[in-house]
């Protein structure tokens, strides 16, 4: 069946990036006519059109956003340590302002933005503390301690104001690591000796081709409004029971239902309801026992 996105031009800010260069050859493989904008020249870089610039630059974001039908914006400093404090910051925040603003004026009907799990702040807060409750859901209480969190909030709220002023649409994902399934298993083995260090993110993943997979699924689902989805792959990428896991690493925390085997302690129900997103792609771990 042929997508919706056959012969429309979509622009992929970021495209030169880990999820950007997937989803740009995703998308291309739809049929879609992908302007991908990219800070620094990559011969590997495949589009319909390339566009060498910086996304807080407004002439460089007019340019990328000629004749454009939907965007894709996931240029970013992608963790706190990618740059110093204010650039983390100031790169996030002024990029997504600048490329849904100049989209909205220009009357682009969708945009599909990278937000992150690290939009609710506890992964990087440098405090001993743990989320409100599992499983982590679109509502669950924010603690944010560091600018890279922060950021990706601000940009949930970018979005939303821009739907509101400019009735763009906007689906932003609050995804976990995303990564390709050797460096996966690869955070898998280090999970098995020690599982500790993921109690705040839930022990979530998602392979790369499935974050493509659902920024598609944001670029064509039946809605309307500026919506914010946590994807993950429906397990976690550690080799224990979620229950074990979390009575270990977790217990004082409220469990708002019982997980089942190594189902991932992520709500996934917004995204598999409105989207209709699955993960394709996951990981094949044994389930162990967790020694206490
Ligand atoms: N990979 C993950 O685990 C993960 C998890 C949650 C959220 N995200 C978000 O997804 C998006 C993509 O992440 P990624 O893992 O592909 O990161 P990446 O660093 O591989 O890609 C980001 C791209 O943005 C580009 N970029 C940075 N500043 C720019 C600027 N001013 N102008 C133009 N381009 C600029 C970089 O050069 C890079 O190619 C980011 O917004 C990130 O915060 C990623």
């Amino acid at each position: 069946m042929s997508s919706s996105l056959a012969g429309r031009r979509v622009l992929v800010t970021g495209a030169a990036g880990r999820i950007g260069s997937v989803t740009t050859r995703h998308l291309t493989e739809l049929g879609a006519l992908v302007t991908a904008l990219s800070i620094t020249e990559d011969p590997e870089l495949k589009a319909d059109r390339v566009v060498i610039g910086d996304t807080r630059s407004e002439d460089d974001v007019a340019a990328a956003l000629a004749e454009v039908d939907l965007v894709v914006h996931l240029a970013a400093l992608p963790h706190p340590s990618a740059g110093t404090p204010y650039d983390v910051y100031s790169t996030n925040v002024v990029s997504t302002f600048n490329v849904l603003a100049q989209a909205g004026a220009l009357g682009v009907k969708r945009a599909v933005v990278a937000s992150s799990i690290n939009a609710y702040g506890v992964p990087f807060n440098p405090h001993d503390i743990r989320p409100a409750y599992y499983p982590l859901d679109e509502k669950i209480p924010t603690d944010v301690a560091d600018w890279y969190s922060l950021s990706k909030q601000n940009d949930e709220n970018t979005c939303r104001m821009a739907w509101r002023r400019w009735g763009i649409d906007v689906v932003s994902f609050r995804f976990p690591h995303v990564n390709s399934p050797d460096v996966l298993e690869r955070q898998a083995r280090g999970f098995r000796e020690d599982p500790a260090p993921g109690v705040r993110e839930a022990w979530s993943y998602l392979d790369t081709r499935d974050a493509a997979y659902a920024i598609e699924l944001g670029l064509t689902a039946s809605l309307s409004g500026a919506h914010t989805f946590f994807v993950a792959a429906g397990t976690t990428n550690a080799p224990y029971e979620t229950e074990a896991l979390l009575d270990a690493f977790a217990p004082g925390v409220p469990r708002l239902r019982r997980f089942v085997g190594r189902e991932v302690p992520i709500d996934l129900t917004a995204a598999r309801t409105v989207l209709g997103f699955r993960a394709q792609h996951e990981l094949d771990l044994p389930t162990d026992r967790l020694e206490s």
